[in-house]
């Protein structure tokens, strides 16, 4: 029986997870950490073999003790709660038999931009994360204060539990799980387009993301907790677990076209193709904080590893498949508003 420990399963990401768990391995035992009553009660509700855990990520003894129960753990919550990190690696200290999955986030790869403050540029560096791993570790490590969670997760390797991190990219489509099923980057280009009349990109819009289905990504959660129920080890976990996941990428000034294109389907412009440059610290303002990093970097990350070894292969198509379905979405939510 494989015991794992759950945090964020009322999340985008991690609701997707559980939902693929659940229905690839009703076998599995899964403990749910929720921090509400009324979300607890969601998650109960759809998935009853779910054990829950009613708390919160700061209340660290809570955690540590569910992670010291279990033989797999996941970090779907958050990317930046070190305690939380911590106290899942305080858990497992020395478990070689037990596994960490955590999630973080393709704006590693934008770091050296960051610093140049150089938003919505083309850029040809294209990482991935098999034969160009060490490059990617070598990011992770250059950046210490930024990639807290990354680098601690990176020290712990071969020490403690065997351990993989995840970066994902831009999500797109609606999630299947108990909580929150709406992404962050193109329901937020979509949602202001429809306010301001106009898609926005950053700078020239040239810089790239790549791009990933939620249920493609959950599927990758689950062949790596299916390799930690086999015992795997090999090069799947420790300093080789880091894993990028896509099934393409599109520049930001490409989204903002598809995304004005529908806007002006749906009757909410005049013209097909509104679209406008806006600065970098105009789309913190307009967007939220650190807008600019996750829509005017480059995030350009190959996922070979999980198609070379866990066998994964994304089956939900690419992004601007998808762009219409997320436009409807958030037109409906403007319509109600
Ligand atoms: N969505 C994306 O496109 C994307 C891409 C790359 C990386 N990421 C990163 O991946 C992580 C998860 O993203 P997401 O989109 O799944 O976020 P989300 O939908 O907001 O879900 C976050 C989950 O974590 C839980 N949570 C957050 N803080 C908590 C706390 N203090 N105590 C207990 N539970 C807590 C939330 O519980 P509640 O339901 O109670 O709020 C929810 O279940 C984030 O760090 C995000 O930055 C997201």
């Amino acid at each position: 029986m494989t015991r794992i420990f759950l945090l964020g399963a009322t999340g985008y990401i991690g609701g997707e997870v559980l939902h693929a768990l659940q229905h690839a391995h009703p076998d599995y035992e899964i403990a749910a950490l929720v921090r509400s009553a009324e979300k607890a009660g969601r998650v109960v509700a759809a998935y009853p073999r779910v054990r829950v855990v009613s708390g919160d990520l700061d209340n660290t003894s809570l955690v540590e003790e569910e992670a010291r129960r279990s033989d797999v753990v996941i970090h779907a919550a958050s990317n930046k709660h070190i305690g939380s990190v911590e106290a899942i690696a305080r858990a497992l200290k020395g478990r070689r038999d037990a596994y960490y999955i955590q999630v973080t986030g393709a704006s590693v790869l934008g770091g050296p931009e960051i610093d140049a403050s150089a938003y919505g540029e083309a850029s040809d560096k294209v990482y991935d994360d098999l034969d160009g791993a060490q490059a990617v570790r070598d990011l992770i490590l250059a950046y210490p204060n930024r990639r807290v969670v990354d680098n601690f997760i990176l020290k712990l390797a071969g020490s403690g539990p065997k351990t993989a991190i995840i970066f994902p990219p831009i999500i797109f489509g609606a999630g299947s799980g108990p909580g929150n099923q709406r992404s962050i980057q193109v329901p937020s280009i979509a949602k202001n387009a429809l306010k301001d009349k106009q898609a926005a990109y950053v700078g020239q819009g040239l810089s790239r993301w790549g791009a990933i289905h939620v249920a493609d990504l959950a599927q990758l959660f689950v062949k790596l907790v299916e390799k930690a129920a086999e015992g795997g080890n090999g090069d799947i976990w420790d300093e080789s677990g880091l894993y990028f996941a896509e099934s393409g990428e599109m520049s930001f000034r490409d989204i903002a076209s598809l995304v004005a294109n529908e806007v002006y389907k749906l009757g909410f412009t005049e013209k097909p193709d509104a679209t406008r440059s806006i600065t970098a610290e105009e789309c913190d303002r307009l967007f939220f904080a650190h807008g600019a990093v996750v829509l005017g970097t480059n995030a350009r990350g190959r996922a070979l590893r999980a198609r070379k070894l866990l066998g994964w292969q994304p089956v939900k198509g690419a992004l601007e498949d998808y762009i219409s379905e997320t436009v409807a979405a958030e037109a409906k939510q403007f319509d109600s508003l």
